[in-house]
């Protein structure tokens, strides 16, 4: 007696086939399940022994033995339920294998044999859909497998037995619809909410643009946290390929909130007491961290100085690949993690050293604080401004006039030629000038010659470092793009040259 059904193993975001195989044979009563099963795999045992005594097929009293092939790759998670019970219903006669055939299966099973939902439905739709094959998974995840191709087949039973009612033709399971997260449209903050602190919005509209990485320093109640949860309203939205793209990430974690797909970019605001796996993944059994999850959205970091430095070093890899890397005893895992990163940080840890108010401990303090971020840390971050404390004067004022859209449409419009222009160079994976370095950098930003001028005179004055100077010209080709010019000119320089970051340490060792 044998019966086996397709499934998939995650590694990384890629969803691996997997056959499940059991056979039920002659000889002592013995339920073994072999294929490296992590613990919530060989626990499925019991979980299965019971969804089907809940549908009413007792185990037979003889040697069951399921096979997860290919029997080298480790097998994690719970959804292993569904398709063990599946292959083990076609072996003890219960459904015929040709019903079960043109699918794969995941989910979860509960004792009364209802299917509970599971991480990675919309992986687990595309590797399925990869494989020409239909995807039978739990109801709770159908609207996001659904997405996966609107031609496959999707079956999504609540319960075991609708599932079996559905292949004995006595109850239809219709094809669950695709969701998206704006049908539940929660209004996000807007940059018309921030009076005056003019500088700084231009930054963040900067960093925008260009996709930079952003380091805001003020004093407490300066408005960094404020203007940080703005950015995600004057961000692109997504492209449909990048919502794919980051739903998947997000249904590894399990964070596609009733199986909807996300639309906006992700802005993920961790605490400063994170661990290095909450921050970039892994753990016992991997999972992407808040880095991957961040995907082609916004990374915040308040209070920089305050995450463990180990933690903030580990940022460096996912900055500048784009892609967490976890390596495993016997395979690496990789994750997605496009992020822009945005750092806000008091000047110290009293937070009082700035101008009109004195920190006690003096400039000790502020250099201790900031000695906690790392140099080559310090150097990922193209845009550095200080956000001055906001004055009563700005308070008083109405709201701007100008909002997140207004400033959201500049964006989207600078993004768009860096598209256009990483395209025609065929810069293939560059999608905004900050993924931009080298050679292609001093190809597409070279200035003017007054620019060049500047530029040089600046190097000498300030002593840049080769890095700081491809910062510069980084930064100046964004503030090209919002102009809509072709050509960065000396006030594009002037300004890029003020983002560099004057106040850290970093620039007075220079
Ligand atoms: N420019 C501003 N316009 C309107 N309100 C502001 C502005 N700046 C600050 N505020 C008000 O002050 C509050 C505190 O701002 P926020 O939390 O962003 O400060 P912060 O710089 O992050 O401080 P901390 O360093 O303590 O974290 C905001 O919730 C807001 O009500
Ligand atoms: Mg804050």
């Amino acid at each position: 007696m044998y019966g086996q059904i397709s499934t998939v193993a995650f590694v990384g975001i890629e969803a691996r086939p997997v056959e499940v195989q059991v056979r039920i044979s002659g000889g002592a009563h013995v339920f073994a399940i072999v294929g490296l099963p992590d613990k919530a795999v060989a626990e499925s045992r019991e979980r299965v022994r019971n969804a089907l005594h809940a549908v009413g097929l007792g185990l037979p009293y003889k040697h069951i033995t399921v096979n997860l092939a290919p029997a080298d790759l480790p097998k994690e998670g719970s959804h292993f339920d569904l398709p063990i019970a599946l292959a083990m219903m076609v072996a003890m006669g219960a459904i015929a294998p040709d019903a079960i055939e043109g699918y794969a299966a995941i989910g979860e099973l509960a004792l009364d044999a209802s299917i509970r939902a599971v991480p990675g439905a919309l992986p687990a739709a595309i590797g399925a859909n990869a494989l020409h094959k239909g995807l039978i998974c739990p109801a709770g995840c159908g609207s996001e497998a659904a997405w996966a191709d609107e031609t496959m087949t999707v079956l999504a039973p609540p319960h075991l037995l609708s599932l079996v009612n559905h292949f004995k033709g006595l109850q239809t399971l219709s094809r669950p619809k695709p969701r998206l997260d704006a049908d539940d449209a929660t209004p996000q903050p807007d940059l018309a909410d921030v009076k005056g602190q003019e500088g700084a919005k231009r930054a963040l509209e900067v960093a925008a643009a260009g996709g930079h990485n952003l380091l805001m320093i003020g004093a407490p109640g300066s408005g960094k946290s404020m203007l940080a949860a703005r950015l995600p309203s004057i961000l692109p939205p997504l492209s449909a390929e990048e919502m794919l793209e980051v739903s998947m990430v997000h249904s590894l974690a399990g964070e596609l909130l009733g199986g909807r797909i996300a639309t906006r970019r992700p802005f993920r605001a961790p605490h400063h007491s994170a661990s290095m796996a909450a921050l970039v993944g892994g753990g016992s059994r991997p999972r992407p961290g808040e880095v991957s999850l961040a995907h082609l959205g916004v990374l915040f970091l308040d209070e920089f100085p305050e995450f463990l430095p180990s933690v903030l070093d580990a940022l460096r890899q996912p900055l500048e690949a784009g892609e967490t890397v976890i390596a495993r005893a016997n395979h690496r895992i990789c994750y997605p993690s496009r992020i822009q990163l945005v750092a806000a940080m008091n000047p110290c840890k009293c937070g009082a050293s700035t101008p009109g108010q004195s920190c006690r401990r003096g400039p000790r303090c502020a250099d201790d604080y900031q000695a906690r971020i790392s140099g080559p840390l310090l150097d990922r971050i193209d845009l550095q401004i200080e956000v001055p404390a906001v004055s009563a004067a700005d308070l008083v004022l109405p709201a701007p006039r100008e909002g997140s859209r207004e400033v959201r449409a500049r964006v989207t419009a600078a993004r768009e030629k860096q598209r256009a222009r990483f395209a025609a160079l065929g810069a293939k994976g560059m999608r905004t000038n900050a993924d931009c370095s080298g050679r292609l950098l001093e190809e597409i930003a070279m200035p003017d010659d007054a620019g060049v001028a500047l530029l040089q005179q600046a190097s000498e004055r300030l002593g840049l470092s080769a890095r700081a100077f491809h910062r510069v010209l980084r930064v100046a080709r964004t503030l090209a793009d919002l102009d809509q010019s072709e050509k960065v000119d000396r006030n594009h320089i002037a300004e890029a040259l003020g983002y560099r970051g004057e106040t850290l340490r970093q620039q007075r060792a220079a």
